[in-house]
């Protein structure tokens, strides 16, 4: 069985019940270096580095076997849980897992109601769309942040406040409340909120 397992934004004290128990059973555990370091202790599965290539994963013995693939906060909001289920004929078991927009809003005591969800990884974002919603929260990488979010507001001339959640869960997490103009050029892994200036 092929599981994609959810583990949340870094600090395993979010982990689910639910993936937890799986990770007691797996065989063999994929992940990034920092994702097999974080549930270390969780089980004793061979662990390996995610290939480069994720087509490699289809190659991988999985036949009565449990083969547990790890995902940064939900498996389904922009990650690797989509390119799973996109790729395997066999039955997958996906294990939700808190997102970091979900940790980001609880930070900031918003509620998540009539949020657009968006992300800025490998693609432009239709700025004009997006920015029409009152509410809108994004996964970004490092060619399209925070800043270049704030200059696509200042360009149109909008009223908005940018929230930036940095490193979230970690000890290094850091929270901005920030008008456009006042963005810096640069953060650290972070997840950036948009909403109408009242
Ligand atoms: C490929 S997306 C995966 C999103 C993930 N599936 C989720 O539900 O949070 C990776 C992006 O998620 C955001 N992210 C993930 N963990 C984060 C954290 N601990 N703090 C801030 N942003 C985070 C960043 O925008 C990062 O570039």
């Amino acid at each position: 069985m092929i599981s994609v397992v959810g583990i949340g934004p870094g600090d395993a004290n979010f982990l689910t019940t639910e993936a937890t128990g799986v990770l007691k059973i797996a065989d063999t555990v994929f992940g990034s270096e920092r994702q097999l370091q974080e549930i270390s202790n969780i089980t004793t599965a061979t662990k390996q580095l995610l290939p480069k290539k994720l087509a490699e994963l289809k190659t991988v013995p999985h036949e009565g076997k449990e083969i547990v693939i790890l995902a940064s906060g939900d498996p389904l909001l922009y990650g690797i849980g989509n390119w799973v289920l996109r790729h395997f004929t066999s039955e997958v078991r996906i294990v939700p897992g808190i997102s970091s927009i979900q940790m980001m809003f609880h930070k900031m005591k918003l509620p998540m109601n009539d949020c657009f969800i968006t992300s800025s990884h490998g693609k432009t974002p239709d700025f004009d769309f997006l920015l029409q919603h009152s509410k809108v929260a994004m996964v970004t990488d490092s060619l399209i942040g925070p800043y270049e979010i704030a200059q696509e507001i200042l360009k149109r001339g909008l009223q908005k406040i940018i929230y930036i959640g940095e490193n979230l869960s970690t000890t290094e997490e850091q929270i901005h409340q920030l008008a456009p103009n006042k963005v810096a050029k640069k953060y650290d892994m972070n997840v950036v909120v948009i909403v109408d200036e009242r």
